[in-house]
């Protein structure tokens, strides 16, 4: 059983399940959360729930998910991560609370000791800048349900060590994870840029009139939904006439598309939500997700 020591600062809707992941692999997890009791008794709840579920799903590798409440440790200050020998900060996405938790950070763990970001959208290089070690500095984004998902992006800032993106991508296969190194760190990585290209033509298309929300998912739903946990855009393209077909259907739709740099008059002022929702539905959602996540898992090569 491995018994090292990883850090998770921030507890909220990431952190919690970036600890269970840890967990569950049989790692001691130091956490940090600045809201305190309820904030710690609210992972455990969630870590617990997750554990259940991989116990369920994750067949004969589950065995660590089971004594996960004795390697789980409550940080009483700062100087608990002195001992880890890898950390994710995964706090409120402002870079001021972030440098404030690398500054506490770098007083108290080793230089060689990598320091992940798990923010979604601030350039990790930026985040390197005036840390005493810059090179041990790299993004590390995970995505919900971070126990059952294989996406994992590192991301190599200006300054960021080789060293400290070998030492990432070993910890993420023995997470189970299909590590995707980006190499230039550029605003919202791979994935959140295919997804807000996608999202600003959703939103184009509902303000002039092409389709109502409804008739927009569904397409994409039957459509892209389809191919997209089978292969990327690339293979797709490959599979199904190859690039110099639609380079020439492409050729007549793009100048169509909106590529504005603002935002879309429905996002500027943005609705709650575009669907209404009955009590319990989005729950319903969420667990539909976490379903759709292990029956991937399942089929994970
Ligand atoms: N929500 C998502 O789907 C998603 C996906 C990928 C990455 N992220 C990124 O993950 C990070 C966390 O997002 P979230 O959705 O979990 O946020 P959240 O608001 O749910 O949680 C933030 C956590 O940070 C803690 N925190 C804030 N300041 C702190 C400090 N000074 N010291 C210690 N803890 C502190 C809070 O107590 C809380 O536990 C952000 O950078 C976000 O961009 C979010």
């Amino acid at each position: 059983m491995q018994q090292e020591s990883i850090g998770v600062v921030g507890l909220g809707l990431l952190g919690r399940g970036i600890a269970a992941c840890f967990l569950f692999h049989g790692f001691r997890v130091v956490v940090l959360t600045k809201d305190g009791a309820p904030g710690y008794a609210a992972a455990r709840q969630y870590i617990a729930k997750a554990a259940a579920e991989y116990l369920a799903h994750a067949g004969v590798d589950a065995e660590a998910a089971k004594d996960w409440p004795e390697r789980f440790v409550e940080a009483a200050g700062w100087e608990a991560f002195a001992g880890c020998g890898f950390i994710v900060e995964s706090v409120t996405e402002e870079l001021a609370t972030k440098q404030e938790v690398f500054d506490a950070l770098e007083s108290v763990v080793d230089p060689a000791v990598p320091i992940a970001s798990n923010t979604s959208a601030l350039p990790i290089s930026l985040l390197q800048q005036s840390r005493r070690h810059p090179g041990r500095f790299l993004g590390m984004h995970w995505a919900e349900p971070a126990h059952a998902t294989r996406f994992l992006e590192l991301i190599r800032g200006a300054a960021t060590a080789d060293a400290a993106l070998e030492r990432a991508a070993e910890l993420a296969r023995r997470l189970d994870k299909d590590p995707c190194l980006v190499q230039r760190d550029v605003p919202g990585f791979i994935v959140n840029r295919l997804g807000y290209a996608m999202y600003r033509e959703a939103v184009h298309m509902l303000e002039t009139g092409v389709a109502d929300v409804e008739t927009i998912d569904r397409a994409f739903r039957n459509a892209c939904g389809l191919w997209a946990s089978l292969c990327g855009p690339f293979r797709w393209i490959d599979i199904t006439g190859g690039p110099g077909l639609y380079a020439r259907a492409m050729r007549g739709v793009l100048p169509t598309l909106n590529n504005s740099p603002e935002l879309p008059p429905t996002l500027e002022n943005p609705p709650e939500s575009f669907y209404r929702y009955a009590p319990g539905e989005v729950e319903r959602w969420h667990e539909q997700l976490h379903e759709q996540a292990w029956s991937l898992f399942r089929k994970r090569p």
